[in-house]
């Protein structure tokens, strides 16, 4: 596995700083998402504006704690373990993550370069994730344990927390 974690925050850094940033990373995610797989459109009711916050928020978290599993792992269990809620299928990883570095490859190649290590990585890097989030959503009874200690609801969520997107934790130490 080709998984460098200095490149995956290093390139993470540059998206946020480049071509309108993290805002038009987003957006442009959720353009090219619909419009190429319009059959998950339907599932999702909360506004690309809004959404696209909620998913960079993620990666952030993600890519602040990729060094840190015992932090990350239950972090993406209740993440996946919530997308039950939202009716997502193990399916529609693929097009997630396809879509994922297709908007990347974009955004990073308009003022600098992209290149085929940094694909590597985080082509590696969202294959763990949509891993770690299907396994947890394929079987969420094995992974309740887990959910307590760390503060989630049995459905993933966190009472009190309005944004179990960001991990504060990877994100604060
Ligand atoms: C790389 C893996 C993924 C990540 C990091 C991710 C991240 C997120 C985040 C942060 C949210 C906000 C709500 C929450 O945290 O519970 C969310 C909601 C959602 N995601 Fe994902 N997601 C992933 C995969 C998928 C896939 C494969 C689908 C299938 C189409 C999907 C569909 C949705 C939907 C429908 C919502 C709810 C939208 C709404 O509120 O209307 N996600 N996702």
């Amino acid at each position: 596995m080709s998984l460098n974690t200095a490149l995956l925050r290093e390139t993470f850094e540059r998206a946020k700083a480049e071509n309108g940033g993290i805002e038009s990373l987003g957006m442009s995610f959720y353009k090219r998402l619909f419009e190429k797989y319009p059959s998950v459109k339907p599932l999702f009711h909360t506004p690309p504006e809004e959404q696209h916050k909620k998913l960079m928020a993620s990666l952030g978290s993600i890519v602040a704690g990729v060094e840190r599993p015992e932090r990350l792992l239950p972090y993406l269990h209740a993440m996946g373990i919530r997308h039950l809620k939202y009716k997502t299928e193990n399916a529609h990883y693929g097009a997630v993550g396809e879509n994922l570095m297709a908007v990347l490859a974009d955004h990073l190649s308009k003022e600098g370069e992209w290149t085929q290590a940094m694909a590597d990585t985080w082509q590696a890097a969202i294959g763990v994730v949509a891993k770690t989030m299907i396994e947890a959503s394929d079987n969420p009874e094995a992974f309740k344990d887990e959910l307590i200690e760390h503060g989630y609801e049995l459905d993933g969520f966190k009472r009190g927390d309005p944004a179990p997107w960001i991990e504060r934790t990877t994100m604060s130490n």
